[in-house]
């Protein structure tokens, strides 16, 4: 069935050209209308043959073929969104500055669609300041950019650079599609952004039937993963025991115990530019997990249990944070007294080396499982920089806007690791 709607997706010149065909089917399976628009180096990585076969339209490379029909404004007004998957450093820097030398060019200039890039080149380039400047300028100009992601490249290298996967690109792009058609109720200032996200509470095996748990039911940790997505921001959650059900559209990746929680984080965080953990991890484990069930005629009418400390995960990710990352924890006290409350956040916040740190005041009947939540963010001097109660959903994103406004000031990035 027909979408009604006119994709372009433009091709450059990278290996991962040929990764865009998948790019180019998944809209056509949706059923798009598909137009592409490659480079003349692009054509060197990927057929034209099989780009015509999978989008059923001619693909289109020349500025001076069908100026009789002013192709090289006509296929950017026609867009309802334009897809550059691979965008190389080069195709970057061209958009960034408004070139209109090829097709391409002169198709991303005379569109008002929504235009979404997918970067794919080496680590060195990707990190080069003229690269982070062209894409920051993109950003501002609200371009979504997916990824990249972080993995093997081309040669025997690897590390951020490589292109997204194909299906994470269409989601993207379809979240920015929506966003624009929905009037963008919510702002996209997470466009194109890797959030990772920890919720839930560990758990920590005693036996086979049993553990050490905590009350955390998720509902803080998933509400800020909806609202990241939301504003645009491709959102993977490591989820202990949530018991709430995740969004559409969010990665998740179960986890138990404290040990499966922090490798699960370190992986993911390689590849993220904000890190919020809002999970609730024990800080201690049992010393020795029994194969078999405890039974009371072995252990008696008294039972000890050893218990030994755990990681520490939110200090070792920030320990070892992505250049740029920024990196939040939560803080749930149970002190009562506002100002020792902060205190404590204070102190906190400077033994974690975290960024930002969400302080909640937690009791029996506070906190946890409800509804609605109450917070102050501290920055990493320990000042309070915002306070919000409301619904777990509203608070997330007055968590988000602290998060984007610290972005913004770019003083996380000369914050010291610990
Ligand atoms: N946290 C963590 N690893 C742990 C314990 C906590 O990563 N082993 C994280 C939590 O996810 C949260 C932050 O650290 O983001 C603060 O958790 P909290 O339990 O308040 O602090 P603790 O370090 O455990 O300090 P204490 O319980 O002694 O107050």
């Amino acid at each position: 069935m027909s979408t009604g709607r006119t994709i372009v997706v433009g091709i450059t010149g990278g290996i991962a050209a040929y990764k865009a065909v998948n790019v180019v089917r998944a809209f056509v399976l949706l059923g798009d209308d598909v137009h592409v628009v490659a480079t003349e180096a692009a054509l060197r990585f990927v057929g034209k043959p099989t780009l015509e076969a999978i989008s059923r339209n001619p693909v289109n490379t020349d500025l001076y073929e069908g100026v009789a029909q002013v192709r090289h404004v006509a296929i950017g007004q026609s867009a309802d969104l334009i897809v550059i998957a691979p965008a190389t450093a080069n195709s970057i820097a061209k958009i960034a500055l408004g070139l209109a030398d090829d097709l391409l060019g002169n198709t991303i200039l005379a569109s008002t669609a929504p235009l979404v890039i997918a970067p794919a080149m080496h680590t060195e380039m990707w990190n080069n300041p003229a690269t982070v400047a062209n894409i920051a300028t993109l950003r501002e100009r609200g371009v979504t950019i997916v990824g990249p992601g972080n993995g093997r490249l081309t040669g025997s290298d690897s590390g951020p650079g490589r292109m997204e996967e194909p299906d994470t690109i269409v989601q993207a792009a379809l979240a920015a599609l929506d966003s624009r058609r929905a009037g963008s109720a919510v702002p996209q200032d997470l466009a194109g952004r890797r959030v990772l996200i920890s919720a839930g509470g560990t758990r920590e095996p005693l036996d086979p039937v049993r553990f050490l748990g905590n009350r955390s039911s998720g509902r803080q940790g998933v509400a800020l993963a909806e609202a990241a997505l939301a504003r645009g921001a491709a959102v993977t959650l490591v989820a202990a025991h949530l018991e709430v059900p995740v969004p559409t559209g969010i990665g998740v990746h179960a986890v138990s115990s404290t040990l499966d929680l922090q490798q699960a984080m370190r992986e993911a965080a390689a590849s993220a530019d904000i890190v919020i953990m809002a999970a609730a991890v024990a800080d201690y484990r049992p010393a020795a997990v029994q194969a078999d069930k405890i039974k009371k005629d072995v252990a008696g009418d008294r039972l000890s249990l050893e218990l030994v400390r755990n990681p520490d995960v939110l200090a070792g990710l920030a320990l070892a944070r992505q250049p740029g990352q920024l990196i939040v924890g939560f803080a749930a006290e149970t002190e009562p007294d506002d100002l020792l409350r902060r205190e404590l956040g204070r102190t906190k916040i400077q033994r974690k080396g975290c960024d930002l740190l969400v302080l909640n005041r937690v009791g029996w009947t506070q906190g946890f499982a409800t509804e609605g939540n109450e917070i102050a963010v501290l920055n990493s001097a320990g000042d309070i920089v915002m306070e919000a109660s409301g619904t777990k959903l509203s608070v997330a994103h007055r968590i988000l806007d602290s998060i984007v406004g610290t972005m913004a000031t770019g003083l996380h990035e000369v914050a010291p690791a610990s």
